[in-house]
């Protein structure tokens, strides 16, 4: 185990410490129960230990930000020979010239990138580009999209009241009303809905912004289109946010595995190969708003970072995409994704159970309910307590996950034996749902 900063006073339950110093014990979501809490000591590959010395197939890989498995030996070797050589300059830098130019070539919709250190703040940024190119405030979000803590991602995220459309309700505490007023929500894949919206509200409105697979939930056909459509014919900016699909759903992102150019794309997570990262790639002309000559002008986009674009997570981001342009990647991720999704689907059958499996690529979630979910409001009807309980029951058996989060993230690390894992514990914990 690594060594610690332990005071004389610390004792050995880490949970315990955690639980004193972080509220709720967590960093953030998870929301274990107590006796459930645990503490990581390291990861490696697809798995994760904690300090009872226990080992967890991970199925959220940093939240989607480990695209090659914990600890890859291609990514320790870049990082650790940068980390040598300055880790941050804020400032240009080789390395962040070389992933920016990559960025440029992968990406359908990006002339230029810059770099923050999340995909809270590059969707933030990206919207805040959107305002400043077309003068105006409003934006459209789709219900129970996330994108980010950002005070925007934080509306109708996990919304109770379901108001009707496009009415915003605030899923935090601490935002402004004001922000709610600038932000219209529509129903995922409802085409209809959104451009009466954005028809009604086109002269105040700077975007739609999009996560293309919407959580798990993927668009119906033609829906991304009817979007780029709709945002040109109303002069309004489309921005895909691809924090969780950019570099997943395949080298180009979303934009390339659905085959609809935004103008402007969010990045984060994966890109970084588990570094703190965050981008805004598009068109030249959005981006130039935010070069510096410009300041004093009114369409100036402040953009800046102290470590946003820092040459170790450019590092670590370009050993990362040349481990994912080797041949057969993207077969191997969607092969493993469709095994975890087939497995859980035969599970569910066999046992009867009403729920199914969302997802594509390498990306899964089971939903409690046999209805359709194609959006927040098919997904809000499922069996929440069911859903909770099969998440905390996979947990005690040796599945790192998030029980806040329905999504399931898997790794080129990922084994077809740390599939059929997931697979035997999902199975004994499910038969105990459906028999209480
Ligand atoms: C689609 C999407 N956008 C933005 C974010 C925020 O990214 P970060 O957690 O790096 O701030 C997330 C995080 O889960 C996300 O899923």
């Amino acid at each position: 185990m690594l060594e610690t900063t332990a005071t004389p006073n610390s004792t050995n339950d880490w949970p315990q410490r955690a639980q004193t110093v972080f509220p709720g014990g967590s960093l953030g979501e998870y929301h274990l129960p107590p006796e459930m809490a645990t503490v990581l000591t390291h990861g490696q590959g697809a798995k994760v230990y904690d300090t009872a010395e226990r080992e967890y197939v991970d199925y959220t890989m940093g939240w989607g930000s480990l695209l090659l498995g914990h600890a890859h030996e291609a990514v320790v070797t870049a990082v650790t020979r940068q980390a040598a050589l300055g880790s941050n300059f804020a400032y240009v830098s080789q390395p962040a010239v070389d992933l920016a130019e990559e960025m440029v070539r992968a990406i359908p919709c990006a002339e230029k990138a810059r770099f923050c250190a999340s995909g809270t703040e590059a969707a933030m940024y990206a919207v805040r580009f959107a305002r400043a190119f077309t003068g105006r405030g409003k934006i459209i979000k789709f219900e129970g999209a996330y994108h980010g803590a950002n005070e925007f991602g934080s509306m109708s995220l996990f919304p109770q009241k379901l108001l009707d459309f496009p009415q915003a309700e605030p899923t935090s505490a601490g935002i402004p009303p004001t922000v709610a007023a600038d932000v219209l929500i529509a129903p995922y894949n409802d085409l209809e809905t959104t451009e009466m919206i954005l028809r009604r509200y086109a002269d105040e409105i700077a975007a739609v912004i999009v996560e293309p697979l919407h959580r798990c939930t993927s668009p119906r056909p033609g829906f991304l289109a009817g979007l780029r459509r709709i945002a040109w014919e109303n002069d309004v900016l489309l921005i895909f946010d691809e924090v969780v699909t950019g570099f997943r759903l395949a080298y180009g992102g979303a934009q390339a595995y659905y085959d609809v150019t935004p103008d402007l794309a969010a990045y984060g997570k994966g890109l970084g190969g588990g570094y703190s990262i965050g981008a805004v790639a598009g068109r030249a002309d959005i981006l130039d708003l935010c070069d510096e000559a410009r300041l004093g002008q009114p369409d100036y986009v402040w953009f800046a970072s102290s470590v946003g674009g820092n040459p170790v997570t450019a590092v670590a981001a370009l050993a990362t995409l040349k481990e994912l342009r080797q041949p057969g990647t993207y077969d191997r991720f969607f092969a493993i994704g469709q095994k975890l999704r087939d497995g859980l689907t035969d599970i569910l059958d066999e046992l009867n159970i009403k729920a199914q499996v969302l997802g594509e690529g390498p990306l899964c979630a089971v939903s409690f309910t046999d209805q359709p979910v194609t959006d927040y409001r098919s997904a809000h009807r499922a069996d929440s307590a069911k859903s909770r309980a099969f998440a905390l029951g996979l947990f005690e058996r040796g599945i790192f996950l998030n029980p806040m989060s329905t999504k399931l993230y898997v790794s080129l690390a990922h084994s077809d034996e740390d599939i059929e894992r997931m697979h035997r514990a999902a199975f004994q914990c499910l038969k105990e749902i459906s028999n209480p």
